[in-house]
């Protein structure tokens, strides 16, 4: 496994190894946790070459003291890493993805105009930024995303077909934690007491699948939310149950095709996300 920190060293090290076949890339943040390692397993699995990149990209976040507490730590990144058998791991200064000021606006629609979208105004603009750029950097055959972040991943495949992107985005599964809390870098900001109480998120989405289609879907977003802000650790922001494909919201049961419910909480001053099939 070798460490670049440049595009040039990058592109080197990865022309000398593109022969050996197909290139899998894993975008992430670092902070690593299991989650990550199994996209990164997944990609080591399915492809000759893995490029996981590790770069806490400012432009998408909304929220400069989110961006300022951010967990960082590349060497215990690297120790997470080093076992996969993961070839090149790029983590740059933000110099050099963004030499000058991306000014790019994308464009997503209604696709962008609710949840994620909605609540952190030009988050999907700083993905798409830095996605594109990582994309064009790396050129993958496939790239290796987290299910947990349901709305970023349809913005990421929109952003693939909008720009006619040559590389398949592989959707992976949530890993959780045993107390059933989605994991993410930002669980470690959270107080063990807090920990213990976020479990009630992943529990209140379980007993929703239980109740979809039995009490309406405004009953079932009102019981969801009534039933976590009771925990006086937590607070939804949005609680939504949108269709699969197009992620609007869901007003009936009855609407057609597969429907997710979608939620972000505080808990203490960490913002969560998760979310589960309903049908
Ligand atoms: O999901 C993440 O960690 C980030 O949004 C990503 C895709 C690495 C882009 O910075």
């Amino acid at each position: 496994m070798v460490l670049v920190k440049t595009i040039k060293e990058l592109k080197k090290q990865l022309n000398a190894l593109r022969e050996k076949g197909s290139v899998g890339f894993v975008p992430t943040m670092g902070a690593l946790h299991s989650g990550h390692i199994s996209l990164v397993n997944q990609a080591v699995h399915e492809n000759q070459v893995v490029v996981v990149s590790i770069f806490v990209n400012p432009n998408q976040f909304n929220d400069a003291s989110d961006l300022k507490r951010y967990p960082r730590n590349l060497e215990a990144d690297l120790k997470l890493l080093e076992p996969t058998g993961c070839d090149l791991v790029f983590a740059p200064e933000a110099e050099e993805i963004y030499p000058e000021p991306d000014t790019r606006i994308f464009d997503f629609g209604p696709l962008e105009q609710v949840m994620e979208g909605k609540h952190r105004p030009g988050h999907f603009n700083g993905v798409a930024q830095v996605v594109s750029r990582l994309f064009e950097i790396v050129k993958p055959d496939k790239a290796y995303l987290g299910l947990k972040d349901f709305q970023q991943l349809a913005i990421i495949n929109q952003l693939v077909r909008m720009l006619k992107l040559p590389v398949e985005i592989v959707p992976c599964n949530i890993i959780r934690e045993k107390n059933g809390l989605a994991m993410s870098s930002r669980n470690e900001l959270l107080t063990a007491d807090e920990r213990g109480n976020a479990a009630l998120i992943f529990k209140t989405l379980l007993r929703a699948k239980n109740l979809a289609g039995t009490i309406s879907v405004r009953e079932l977003k009102n019981e969801v939310i009534e039933t976590i802000n009771k925990n006086p650790f937590l607070n939804v922001e949005y609680f939504e149950i949108v269709d699969f494909e197009n992620l609007q919201p869901v007003k009936s049961w009855s609407e057609k095709g597969k429907k997710i419910g979608c939620i972000a909480v505080f808990c203490g001053k960490v913002r969560l996300i998760d979310n589960i099939v309903l049908n």
